[in-house]
């Protein structure tokens, strides 16, 4: 149950000045903050972070099409090209300028962080959420400029991808164990 995610704050959520607010909303919850850096990702590392795998391209795929049925278009194109068009927007989304990549430790880490993330579009993300709270983009939006949902916050979506995200961002060395006091009251 005690689980470590990767959490990036965006540049647009760095533009936007929400770095220490995003930091709080893991913060207050009860994660620990186990590793922190600013980065400016090179090619390599955003194309490593995006990984082609089946799994990824499937439920991006998914997502994709959902969002085009709603709009009552059938996508004609395979899982592997919806995503190799989607991940080359990403690529360039996510080396626009500096961002913060940061280590969540915590119980049920990976889905608390999703769920303090929100939904990938915005548009569908609950307030509460960080993509609900402070952003209003969508699909439709992104799809009709030809770029990617600009949606401030990157959280690990599965145990597989955060165990890759973390070896990709982070050393060893610049991971720390140590005690947070306050887990003691509530657990
Ligand atoms: O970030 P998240 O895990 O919620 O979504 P993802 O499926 O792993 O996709 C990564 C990123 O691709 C998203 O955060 C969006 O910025 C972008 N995306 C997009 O622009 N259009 C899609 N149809 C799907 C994803
Ligand atoms: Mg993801």
């Amino acid at each position: 149950m005690l689980e470590r995610t990767f959490v990036a704050v965006k540049h647009d959520g760095v533009q936007r000045g929400l770095i220490g607010e995003i930091i709080k909303r893991f913060e207050q919850r009860g994660l620990k903050l186990v590793g922190i850096k600013m980065v400016h990702p090179t090619e390599e590392q955003a194309l490593n972070h995006y990984r082609l795998t089946d799994e990824w391209m499937k439920k991006l795929a998914e997502k994709t099409r959902e969002a085009f049925r709603k709009k009552g278009i059938e996508l004609k194109e395979s899982d592997r090209e919806i995503a190799e068009r989607v991940r080359r927007w990403l690529v360039d989304y996510l080396r626009e300028g500096p961002i913060v990549a940061m280590v969540w430790e915590g119980y049920h880490a990976i889905e608390i962080g999703r769920k303090i993330v929100g939904d990938t579009n915005p548009f569908s993300a609950p307030p509460g959420t960080i993509r609900g709270d402070f952003t209003v983009d969508s699909y439709e939006i992104a799809d009709a400029r030809g770029r990617p949902v600009r949606n401030i916050v990157h959280a690990s979506g599965s145990k597989e991808e955060a165990e890759n995200e973390i070896n990709l961002w982070f050393s060893i060395d610049e991971l720390f164990d140590w005690e947070r006091h306050d887990w003691r009251v509530m657990h």
